[in-house]
Formats: C-alpha cells, structure tokens, sequence
C-alpha cells in the first residue's frame, strides 16, 4: 500500500475545496455560510447534508456521516485513506511521491507489481485464447451455462489450451526469468523442465478490490477431477484476505452483499444484475473477510449450497459475520443446489423474492441445533432446550436477548418461562461440561469494549467541546494532557489538536488526515460533530466540563494503576486520584473565562 508523505497529504486536502468536490456528486445549495443538500449516505426526502467552507468538513444530521474532503471520498467511493487521496491528486494536479521506502520494502513492492503485470498478460493471453478457434471448447461451455459475451468480457474470463507449456513459453518469450515465473503460482517446476498448471480449463481471473489479478481459477469442462483449480496462494494472492467479485460489488452504496460459494454463483447473479455478490476462493470463509465485508455493506445473505456441507459452511460463517457486527441472513435455494441453478431455473424475481425471505441467522442455527435431536424423547428434549438457552447467551444486550427469547420460544414451541430460567443459569455462571468455555472470555472481552466506547464518549466530548470553544484551552490543558487520552487514536487526535490549538492555529480538516483506516476516521470525524452543549445553560456546562474532566482523569490514573510496574509509585497515584475525587481547587469556572 502507497504511503504519501504528510505534507502532499496537506497539500491535496488543502486544493479539494470541499464545495467543489462534494458538488461534483451532490446537489447543493447555499444557506448562509454553508451548503445544504440530500445526503447521500443514507435516504432522506429533507436536506440534512450540510457542507461547510469554512472548516472544510460535511456532516449529516440525520445520519452522522461527517468528515473531511478525504473522509468523504472514501465514503462515497468506498476508497481506501491512499486511494482516495489518489484520485484528489489526481483531480487536482498534485504530483505524490511515495514515502521513502526501506531497500526490502522496495524490493517487495517491485516484485508485487511484476507478479501483478505477469498475472495481467497471463489473463489477456487466456482470454484471447478464448476467443479464438481453438479455444472454441472453453467458449462454448461458458456460453452453454449461459454467459454472455458482455459476461465473459466484464470478468476477463479464459480458456487455458490443451498444450501444456504454452503460458510458461508465451512468458518467458516475454522477457520473464524462471526465478519470477516460480513466485507466480502458475507452473510446476522441477529438474525436468517447467509446465502449465492450468491446461484444458475455462479460467476465472480473480481480481483484489483495484481490479489487480491476484490469482486464477480454473474448471475443467466436464467432470473430470479436480473440478476446479486454484492459484497457490502467493506474496500477491492472500485467500483470506479477498473475496471474489468485490471489485464489482464495492462500487456504489448497498445494504447487503451476497455471499455465495462459487465463480460461477457470482458471475450468474452479476449477469442477472446482482452486483452484490461475492464468494470466497475455494477455501472456508474467514475473519479477516468478514471485516472486509463490513467496510462495504451492513448485512450479508448467505446463499451457501442446500446440501450438507454447505449448511455447516454456512453454521461456521454466522458467527464470523456477527462478531464483526454484521447482521447475516439465510437464503434458502431449495429445490436448486446453488444460486447459479437457481436463476438459470426460475429467474431474478423469483431469486429477488428468495432474498426478501432471507431467514435471521438465529432462527437459522436454532434450526440446524433442532434437527440434531430427537424431541419426542425426553432427555434429548432437556439437552435440547440448553443448548438453546445457551445460544441466546451470544446477545449481550438484554433487550435483545429477551426479543429473541420470546420469538423463540414462540417459534419452536418451548415454554417460555423455562428458557428464561435457563438463560438466567447459563449466564450467571458456566455449569460443568459446558462446551464453549471462551464465552465468559467473550462476555468479559466485549464489557471491557463497552467501558473503553464509554471512556471513548468521554474524550470526543471535550475533544469537540475545545474545537467549540479554544477558549477552554488554556484550563482543560493544565488539568489534561493528551497523554490522558488511553486509546491510541484518541491520543494521536489529542496530541495533534493540542498542538494546533498552542500554536494558535485550528484547523480540525487536517486533523482527520492522520487517520488513515475508514475506523479512526469516522472516530476522528466524530470529534467534530458532537452538537451537545448547545442546549445546555451556562451553570448546567460548567458542571458537565467538570465532570467530563475529571472522569477522563480518573480513567487515566486508573489506567497508569493497573500498568505500574514500580510499585513505589503507586502511592503517588493513589494520592492523586484522591485529589481529583475532592475536586474543589481544581475546578474550572467558566465565568471567568
Ligand atoms: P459449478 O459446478 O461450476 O457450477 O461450480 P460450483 O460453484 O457449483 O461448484 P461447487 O459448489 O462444487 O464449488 C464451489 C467453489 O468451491 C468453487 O467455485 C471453487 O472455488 C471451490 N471448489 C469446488 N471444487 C473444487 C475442487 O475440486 N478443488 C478446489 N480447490 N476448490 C474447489
Ligand atoms: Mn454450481
């Protein structure tokens, strides 16, 4: 990934005058010092979008988007931080070098976009073949499973010839040495020479979200075995990092991706106009996907295969999904086997009709859990009923485990009372035999995340309350220095935002470019959005600034207590946090200020 130097970053922020940018997508419309429109990050029929000259930022008061010219290019282009300060420089005319690179980072990001450029001409090579009579074979099972030429072109698909050294003459013959060709995964080479792995198949070019090609896929065109072929992964093509067909699916706003399990599912439902869809690359789903599903969409429908292995394939994602808070949901194929045979079978409404009917994932896994037991017999009815009870321990929140232990009982028929009791048991202690041990591990992990959202609070009110007003810089700064701040993103807008304010100059659009990941940009363009002291009286603020000052203290001398590996020093600590809990000499009046 390019890194840019911090200066150019300045530079381009600084000539994307923020009206003109976002006017390029938005209609806008000046209402006093700043512009208002339709935002377009969430559906509104009255404008919430508010752009501002002045400060170089956007915010919606409807949805809370908010950020600089940068924050909003990669919104609405789902770019990454170098991605989009690309395209500015690029709108703008300012010329990016990269970060001065170490020898070893140079020579892994030469041999990257060489893999890359062989990858690419390997993926012309197979599609020109295609197209030519004597990749006729590989073209006419492509169009008998029914893709278009517009298809075949859009996903680059190829045909690998029945010689089995083509592709590795056809490269060496463009100036490629033996030592390249190993790192790209497409040859088996030993002393006797070298050969293509891919020979008789059609060819699916697999593309990372810029379009690069990673890797390949490979079928062969009856049933021959290995149905399908894939690159090995290489220093280019990490399988658990990519998903096939987000390149496509990223572009434009959606509320759901499909997730399915093969090529061939993807490029049938992007045909059928489902842009949505992706799939991983031969190998289960994993984590790391799932996050990146996240960047894109809010939920997921799963469309995994209606056979056995797929219901368990589609059991292991679910909880992949719900722990990086996607919401996930069930579509169900039956009688067809994929989404693939689905619409070639009864068509896209029908498949449209599928995904409104999409089951909620819990329903789903209390399913696969029923079908495992005998419920006319009683023992397996009791095991049953626990295991249900200790499913409903994944809500964390109590609404919402309550909602969905009424709908379940409901559903499935159990007494209600008895799951409440149940649940009650499981989650106040963990009874013997209880399988998944790591769940007291969860539920503590997640109650330590909420106290850090809620410290989180804490540091984004007065971040924005000093930005309101650089007046309270000057008390707030001797009571809290940035090291106060715990979290490392809110240390690093600290540090820089008490920089810019002893240097008398506040610029908080520049602030959000040192956050380069979409996470600590919403974070760092949240510090200015915070509207919560407008409503509030004179005596009512003072209070809420001294609270607010003096909860961050406690938190941050709490923080230094739990790390202290000199124990000499915790007497000091301890006597400081007592200072703060009787706060009189320390407060700050805002009468005077
Ligand atoms: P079609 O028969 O072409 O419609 O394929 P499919 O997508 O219906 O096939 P299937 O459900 O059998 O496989 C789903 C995905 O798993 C494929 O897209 C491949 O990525 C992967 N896969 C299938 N068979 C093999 C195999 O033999 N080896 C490997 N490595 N991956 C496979
Ligand atoms: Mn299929």
């Amino acid at each position: 990934m390019p890194r840019f130097l911090e200066e150019q970053i300045e530079e381009v922020r600084q000539r994307s005058d923020i009206v003109d940018i976002i006017g390029s997508f938005v209609k806008l419309k000046r209402s006093g010092s700043s512009y208002v429109g339709l935002c377009p990050f969430h559906n509104e029929k009255s404008p919430s979008f508010s752009v501002s000259p002045a400060r170089q930022m956007y915010k919606c008061f409807g949805c809370g988007a908010g950020g600089n010219v940068i924050t909003f290019v990669m919104e609405y282009e789902n770019y990454s931080f170098p991605e989009a300060v690309k395209y500015l420089a690029e709108r703008t005319g300012v010329e990016l070098t990269q970060r001065d690179l170490t020898e070893e980072q140079k020579k892994q990001a030469s041999l990257r976009t060489t893999l890359i450029e062989i990858n690419t001409k390997a993926a012309r090579y197979y599609y020109a073949k295609l197209k030519s009579p004597q990749g006729k074979v590989g073209y006419d099972y492509l169009r008998e499973r029914g893709l278009s030429d517009k298809t075949i072109l859009h996903f680059g698909l190829g045909y690998a010839g029945q010689d089995g050294t083509e592709m590795y003459r056809y490269l060496r013959q463009q100036g490629y040495g033996d030592d390249i060709l190993k790192e790209t995964g497409l040859f088996k080479m030993d002393e006797r020479g070298a050969y293509d792995k891919f020979w008789n198949r059609v060819m699916f070019p697999i593309m990372d979200i810029s379009n690069h090609v990673i890797g390949f896929g490979g079928r062969v065109m009856g049933d021959a075995k290995p149905k399908y072929l894939n690159s090995p992964e290489t220093k280019l093509f990490d399988k658990s990092r990519n998903l096939f067909g987000l390149n496509y699916a990223r572009q434009g706003k959606r509320d759901y991706l499909i997730l399915c399990e093969g090529y061939m599912d993807v490029i049938a439902l992007h045909q059928a106009g489902f842009t949505g869809a992706v799939a991983s690359l031969g190998t289960a789903f994993t984590e790391q996907q799932a996050g990146l599903i996240k960047r894109y969409a809010q939920e997921v429908l799963l469309t995994y295969d209606s056979d056995a292995a797929g219901k368990k394939a589609a059991m292991r994602a679910i909880p992949m999904l719900r722990g990086v808070g996607l919401n996930g949901k069930i579509v169900h194929m039956e009688p067809y086997k994929d989404p693939d045979e689905f619409i070639k079978a009864l068509g896209p409404e029908v498949f449209e009709k599928r995904l409104s009917e999409a089951q909620n994932s819990f329903f789903f896994e209390v399913d696969e859990l029923r079908s495992g037991y005998d419920l006319a017999d009683p023992e397996q009815k009791t095991k049953y009923y626990h295991e249900v009870a200790q499913k409903l321990l994944v809500f964390q929140d109590k609404v919402q485990r309550d909602n969905y232990l009424e709908a379940v009982a409901a559903k499935y028929d159990i007494r209600r009372e008895d799951l409440r009791e149940l649940v009650i048991r499981y989650s106040s202690r963990m009874p013997e035999g209880y399988p998944e041990s790591s769940r007291a591990d969860t539920a503590l992990k997640s109650s330590q995340k909420k106290e850090e959202r809620g410290i989180g609070y804490s540091y984004r009110l007065l971040l924005s309350w000093l930005i309101e007003d650089p007046a309270l810089f000057r008390p707030v700064s001797e009571r809290i220095q940035p090291e106060d701040f715990i979290e490392e993103d809110f240390h690093t807008a600290a540090a820089l935002l008490y920089q810019q304010l002893e240097e008398g100059e506040l610029v908080p659009a520049k602030i959000i470019n040192h956050f380069q990941d979409v996470e600590s940009q919403k974070m760092a363009a949240q510090m200015f959005q915070t509207d919560f002291q407008a409503k509030m009286g004179p005596e009512e603020k003072e209070k809420a600034l001294n609270e607010l000052v003096i909860r961050i203290k406690e938190y941050s001398i709490d923080h230094r207590i739990r790390n202290l590996t000199d124990m000499g020093e915790l007497q000091s600590l301890i006597l400081e946090k007592k200072r703060w809990q009787a706060p009189e000499k320390l407060h700050i009046s805002l009468k005077d200020g």
